[in-house]
């Protein structure tokens, strides 16, 4: 049986002209880019509209020289908190449904982290994403104006969240992660700088918007889910995703109840209670760990009226409401 994700793509190596010249690009940028206020590190880079740490600058330019995409491909992209880690769970579990018992899972032994794999830190070697065979599934938090123009050919699932609850679940999130040389960054910060649009891969607007509009260009290539629509009718999302994928849910499968194994395999509860996700960490790359159990805190729609005032309620609504104006995005101040 084949493995997850296997690095055969380039060769890594210290005399590697082409990696050398990207190292050097990296550090030009770093000294000349826009700086923003860092919520795990020091510092953010504003590179062509969007906030990046360091390591995901040089993750962005190792993309744009090594990756190869497919057409096959199928991608699953979301802003940080927004429901990655439940997607990557329903998106392996619906594509892989006949390969897999649901008494007997592969996500029963595996964290979600492990079944899509981020582009973004696998770049160096780059990795293949060869799973079991075509479609590979992968994922990012790049906003789509950040990925190589080759990737306009791929599949994309792209999961949305209300910016409000983001907003929390990041803070809290990152709390974790900070770096122990900074000081904790406090609630009221961490707002600033969302309002600002200065987070990790953000403005948060901005990148809900570069795929609501290629969305909206080609409906048969990206498929735009809300987190809250999920929460709410999750068949249906389900059965969204399995047409999305090629792989639509067939009458017999439809009598047999996959469409609520597959819900009830990747529900918050399951996933959560699951020995595999409560200990030890989920390696991206080889700079960042993270406790498998900080992907799952409350799995609620509306945890924000626990910590935002009035006052932040209504500065963010504003913001929403002025960015998304025009665009056909409604519905986020719930
Ligand atoms: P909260 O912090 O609000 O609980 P991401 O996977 O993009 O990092 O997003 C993490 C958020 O999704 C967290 O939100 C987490 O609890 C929630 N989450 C993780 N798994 C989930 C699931 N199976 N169902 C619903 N929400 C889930």
């Amino acid at each position: 049986m084949s493995t997850f994700p296997s690095f055969t793509g380039s060769k890594c190596e210290e005399d590697d002209v082409e990696y050398n010249k990207i190292c050097d690009k990296h550090k030009h940028l770093l000294e000349t880019l826009p700086k923003g206020g860092g919520w795990m590190e020091h510092h953010l880079y504003n590179y062509n509209g969007f906030w990046l740490s360091q390591m995901f600058l040089k993750a962005s330019l190792l993309v744009h020289t090594y990756f190869k995409s497919e057409p096959t491909d199928i991608v699953l992209a979301s802003f940080m908190k927004s429901g990655t880690t439940w997607l990557k769970a329903l998106m392996f579990s619906t594509l892989n449904r006949d390969r897999y018992s649901f008494s007997n899972h592969y996500l029963h032994n595996n964290s979600p982290q492990s079944s899509i794999p981020f582009l973004e830190v696998n770049t160096y070697p780059m990795a293949d994403f060869t799973t079991f065979s075509a479609p590979r599934l992968y994922s990012t938090h790049f906003a789509r104006t950040l990925l190589p123009a080759c990737m306009s050919s791929c599949k994309f699932v792209y999961v949305c969240r209300n910016p409000k609850d983001v907003l929390v679940s990041k803070w809290l999130f990152i709390s974790k992660l900070r770096s122990k040389d900074l000081p904790p960054l406090s609630l009221d910060e961490a707002f600033e700088l969302f309002c600002l649009g200065v987070s990790e891969f953000g403005p948060f607007w901005e990148h809900v918007l570069s795929y609501w509009r290629a969305s909206l260009e080609s409906p048969d290539k990206i498929l735009f889910l809300r987190y809250e629509e999920l929460k709410k009718q999750p068949e249906v999302v389900v059965r969204k995703l399995a047409d999305f994928m090629g792989k639509p849910v067939t009458m017999e499968e439809e009598k047999k109840g996959v469409v609520g194994e597959i819900i009830k395999l990747c529900s918050f509860e399951n996933l959560r209670n699951l020995e595999v996700n409560k200990k030890g960490a989920d390696k991206f790359g080889k700079l960042l760990e993270v406790e498998k159990k900080e992907f799952f805190r409350k799995g609620e729609i509306g945890d924000w009226k626990n910590y935002l005032s009035e006052e932040m309620k209504d500065r963010i609504d504003g913001i929403t409401e002025q960015k998304f104006q025009g665009s056909g995005l409604i519905g986020f101040s719930e």
